[in-house]
């Protein structure tokens, strides 16, 4: 049957691979990949392919990159490469990073775009988006910007990165697999491809590359491993030390040492509670709450239905502030649901994010984790790490807020209770032994 549709064929011939992801792909795409797959040639020509088959009028593509310097590096001469078998029909915007292909009345738009800058995105419709090296994007470049951007035309997505740890890139990964899982004809989809799976590269480099690099990286870069302990973050050291000591273990309740709990409250947002015990030099976490939009009394309800007898609670320093509303402060609110005795609700001082993250890493080797019932409060603490400024393309100084955020700042508060206020606490008539020659104002 004769037909009017024209085959143009562009440079690039899918490896097995990338024709096996070409041909899985559904409306919401996340692929984790290792480094030299071909992620940015899949992604760019599938861009290509599904704007030539699109029916509706002037398709307009984005393909964004953490960084301008990125997006023009890696991508913006393969576009043009892909694109010049257009010849005449193809126009190149070098400083916008722009390709316009016109075809009779219809036009074609391929925009490169930096996750640096996403409000230059706004209020444009999309029938379809890249997100590379998504690893390294905030996550509003997704929920904020493009995501709204797809409504119009039903667009698409494809997500496609080496991961950077338990970030916004695993979220929107555990999220395609869980859709998966839970629904065959899902609209997401999602597939993960590790050096061994594609051998891509010859034995003898990858051999070479391991000798070349970290462990850690290794795993991270080539097998696409969420979990590898990252410069950024913040306790991954201390963490480990832990598990190489045998510190994250059975570690029990001992009933003869009331149990102290130390608290980060979210009104709104998420309460986290660390419930520890001192056992001579060192300090047991036996248990980690967390819960999200619950109020004092369920938070406190929940508390007494465990077999603990409590001692001392401390709570953030800005318990002490009044409540619209009530009147009371949450310090009042707190002691009045008589979860210990009155007077063993404590404010802990405000310390500087900072000097209380050095306090944490001052005495995380006296810590002790159960490890079931911590098990949530160390996976978020694991995941706790610093801000990236992608404009200089290195990590902050200060903590990224994100969900890890309160198993980390609940933790931070315990480390200024024990320094500032543990000091005069007796306990089986015997004052605690602590460090005093600390001051963590120096810090
Ligand atoms: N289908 C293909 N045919 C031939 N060469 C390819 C193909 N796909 C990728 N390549 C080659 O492999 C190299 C890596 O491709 P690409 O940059 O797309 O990989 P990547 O996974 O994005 O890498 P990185 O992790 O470094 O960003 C490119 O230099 C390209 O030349
Ligand atoms: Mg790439």
């Amino acid at each position: 049957m004769a037909s009017n549709k024209k085959v143009i064929t562009i440079p690039y011939h899918p490896r097995p691979f990338q024709k096996r992801l070409h041909n899985s792909l559904r409306r919401f795409n996340v692929v984790v990949a290792h480094r030299r797959f071909g992620k940015t040639w899949f992604a760019l020509s599938e861009m290509i392919d599904r704007a030539f088959r699109n029916p509706l009028r002037n398709p307009q593509y984005a393909y964004i990159a953490p960084n301008y310097g990125q997006a023009k590096r890696v991508a913006w001469d393969i576009l043009k490469d892909f694109l010049k078998v257009f010849g005449k029909s193809v126009e190149f915007f070098e400083r916008e990073l722009r390709a316009d292909v016109t075809l009779g009345d219809k036009r074609y738009r391929f925009i490169l775009m930096s996750a640096e800058n996403p409000d230059a995105a706004r209020g444009m419709y999309l029938d379809g988006a890249v997100l590379d090296e998504f690893a390294d994007q905030p996550k509003e470049m997704w929920t904020k910007i493009v995501r709204p951007m797809l409504s119009d035309r039903n667009g698409w997505v494809i997500f496609i990165s080496t991961p950077k740890g338990r970030n916004a890139f695993w979220e929107v990964y555990d999220y395609a697999k869980n859709q998966m899982l839970e629904d065959p004809n899902s609209s997401w989809f999602c597939a993960l491809y590790t050096i061994e799976d594609t051998k891509i590269l010859p034995e003898e480099e990858i051999a070479q590359l391991k000798k070349d690099m970290l462990d850690e990286e290794f795993r991270q870069e080539y097998m696409c491993d969420f979990d590898v302990a990252l410069a950024n973050a913040i306790y991954s050291k201390e963490i480990a030390q832990a598990h190489e000591e045998g510190r994250i273990t059975n570690v029990p309740y001992d009933q003869n040492v009331p149990v102290s709990l130390s608290f980060d409250i979210g009104m709104d947002d998420a309460t986290a509670v660390w419930f520890w015990q001192i056992a001579g030099k060192e300090i047991h976490f036996i248990d980690y709450y967390e819960t999200q939009g619950k109020g004092f009394p369920e938070i406190v309800k929940d508390l007494k239905a465990y077999p603990y007898v409590y001692d001392f609670v401390y709570l953030p320093h800005d318990a002490k502030v009044r409540e619209l509303g009530t009147g009371l402060s949450r310090l009042e609110s707190f002691e009045n649901l008589n979860l210990v005795k009155r007077g063993n609700v404590i404010v802990v001082d405000k310390v500087d994010p900072i000097d209380g993250i050095h306090l944490v890493k001052k005495i995380f080797n006296k810590f002790w984790f159960d490890e079931r019932r911590c098990y949530k409060g160390l996976d978020l603490l694991k995941m706790y790490q610093r801000e990236f400024d992608p404009m200089k393309g290195v990590y902050k100084k200060q903590p990224k807020h994100d969900k890890s955020s309160h198993a980390a700042d609940s933790l931070r508060y315990f480390a200024v209770a024990y320094y500032r206020h543990l000091r005069t606490i007796r306990q089986e008539d015997r004052i605690l032994e602590v460090e005093t020659d600390y001051d963590i104002w120096s810090v």
